[in-house]
């Protein structure tokens, strides 16, 4: 436990509940424990912690709308449980793989979907790239992981055919994705939209690629 970090971490206002949906009582949950030992666990900085439920928690649900009506999501690079285990809680309905390599970030997540229940999760202690053949799924989700030339490379193939990656980007998305152009086509995307999600309604505003597979 860390005696620094900020209890009740969640905000319990109107755009918040609008945002969470059925998911705000997880999410709070995930944001105090995150809010607790984040730091301490080496899983979030120090200057991160005023702006963990704004700018983590709820931007990680931006990408929630994008999301399929049914089916399955890996979230790869899910380091501390962002977006996924927020996704996860949002839609308990989805077979929800988080994909993180690094072992104490891999013991925190298993934790925390134990903790939170999350009967719907399954942690992978894997990169993406070990997951080819082995995995495919509707949709892949990718929050400050890799550039998106990279980052299609070991999400793509994770993949299944109509499916899509929903990777979660800065302002410079449209640069990102004229870069990986060719190497989209290659892995047999066929569209590719960015959109402009300002979460909070204060101008700050999140770009989700959606890269969409024939
Ligand atoms: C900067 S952190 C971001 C974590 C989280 N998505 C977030 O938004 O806070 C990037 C994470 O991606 C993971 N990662 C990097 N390359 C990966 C790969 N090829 N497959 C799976 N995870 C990867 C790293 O271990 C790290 O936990």
């Amino acid at each position: 436990m860390n005696e620094n970090a900020p209890e009740g971490v969640a905000v319990d206002d109107a755009r918040s509940r609008e945002i969470l949906g059925l998911g705000w009582g997880g999410v709070a949950h995930f944001a105090d424990l995150l809010a607790q030992e984040g730091e301490l666990r080496g899983l979030i900085g120090p200057r991160e912690l005023p702006k963990l439920w704004t700018r983590h928690v709820l931007n990680s649900a931006a990408v929630a709308q994008f999301l399929p009506e049914t089916g399955s999501l890996a979230d790869v690079g899910s380091g501390a449980g962002l977006p996924g285990v927020v996704l996860a809680l949002m839609r308990p309905d989805l077979e929800v793989h988080l994909v993180e390599p690094m072992q104490r970030r891999v013991e925190w997540l298993r934790e925390v979907g134990e903790e939170l229940d999350l009967d719907n999760v399954t942690v992978h202690q894997v990169r993406a790239e070990e997951l080819h053949g082995r995995l495919l799924v509707d949709a892949v989700t990718a929050r400050a992981v890799a550039a998106l030339d990279r980052l299609a490379q070991f999400c793509m193939p994770l993949v299944a055919p109509g499916g899509r990656l929903l990777a979660q980007k800065g302002q410079r998305a449209e640069e990102e994705v004229a870069k990986a152009d060719r190497v989209l086509h290659k892995l047999g995307v066929v569209e590719v939209t960015v959109h402009a999600v300002d979460m909070l309604g204060d101008g700050d505003v999140t770009r989700v690629v959606e890269a969409r597979k024939r």
